[in-house]
């Protein structure tokens, strides 16, 4: 009698252990597909309502937050001497620094930032329902294009002139995907120059950067501090909090930062 019942146990305790292992596999598959579709609607609703206020890039776990103090002196034109390329780019509070002592990595090529693009769009669209078209005539650029542009510039004007106007390769924020040259559409002869500035759409661009994350990077009279003349088509993505608090205290990035 015993005998005769055991396969019978042996049987029950295979189809249990076989409906438990399918019932534990099932809920892990739901358990993923769930969270991937909340990763989803996560993104959709970002891109879809307003920019997210943030950092402006993703920041590698591995950079410091606060970036060593340079040993050297600038030479004359703002650079240090002998400085070679970093292997990480400079990360300071979650905000990308890319100038004239904080240099990028040649490799570093992170084209063009969504977030920025997103942004850019938005402010652009907010001018033209003021009657303001605007257009970004430059944008992300890589190591090597900027090594073209530099050169040609120093071969036109000399090193000295160029390096108040044109970032040397590794050195320019446009390389971070986050930087934007401004100019109105139909006045093609007013990109690149100071007037650019004056114009009313030069003006409304400067008075509403700020809510859409954006600033003018290189201000008038603050040449001594970003290292660059002022350009008043040249405006950097640095999230809508940043922004803000710069042009309420009237600073540049680098003042913000605290490495001016
Ligand atoms: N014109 C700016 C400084 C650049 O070349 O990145
Ligand atoms: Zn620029």
């Amino acid at each position: 009698m015993k005998n005769n019942r055991l396969p019978l146990i042996v049987g029950a305790f295979i189809s249990i252990a076989l409906i438990v292992s399918i019932f534990v596999v099932y809920n892990y598959k739901n358990n993923q597909v769930n969270s991937a579709s909340d990763e989803q609607q996560k993104t959709t609703e970002t891109n879809e309502t307003n920019v997210k206020d943030s950092s402006a890039t993703e920041i590698p776990d591995n950079t410091p937050e606060t970036p060593a103090k340079p040993e050297q002196q600038p030479d004359e034109n703002g650079y240090l001497p002998n400085q070679t390329l970093p292997t990480e780019p400079t990360y300071i509070n979650g905000i990308l620094l890319a100038n004239k002592i904080y240099p990028l990595p040649s490799t570093f090529a992170p084209e063009e930032n969504p977030e920025a693009r997103q942004a850019l769009n938005q402010m652009l669209a907010a001018a033209k329902q003021q009657g303001f078209d605007l257009v970004a005539f430059s944008g992300y650029r890589s190591f090597e294009y900027q090594t073209t542009l530099y050169d040609n510039y120093v071969k036109r004007d000399g090193q000295a002139a160029a390096d108040r106007y044109s970032a040397r390769p590794g050195y320019s924020e446009h390389q971070t995907g986050l930087a934007f040259d401004i100019g109105e559409r139909g006045k093609e002869d007013l990109w690149l120059t100071e007037e650019f500035g004056e114009t009313p759409a030069g003006q409304w661009l400067f008075a509403h950067a700020q809510e859409h994350g954006f600033i003018l990077r290189f201000p008038q009279n603050k040449e001594d501090i970003t290292g660059y003349m002022y350009e008043s088509w040249h405006y950097r993505y640095v999230g809508r909090d940043a922004a803000k608090e710069m042009t309420k205290q009237n600073i540049t990035l680098e003042e913000y930062l605290g490495v001016k």
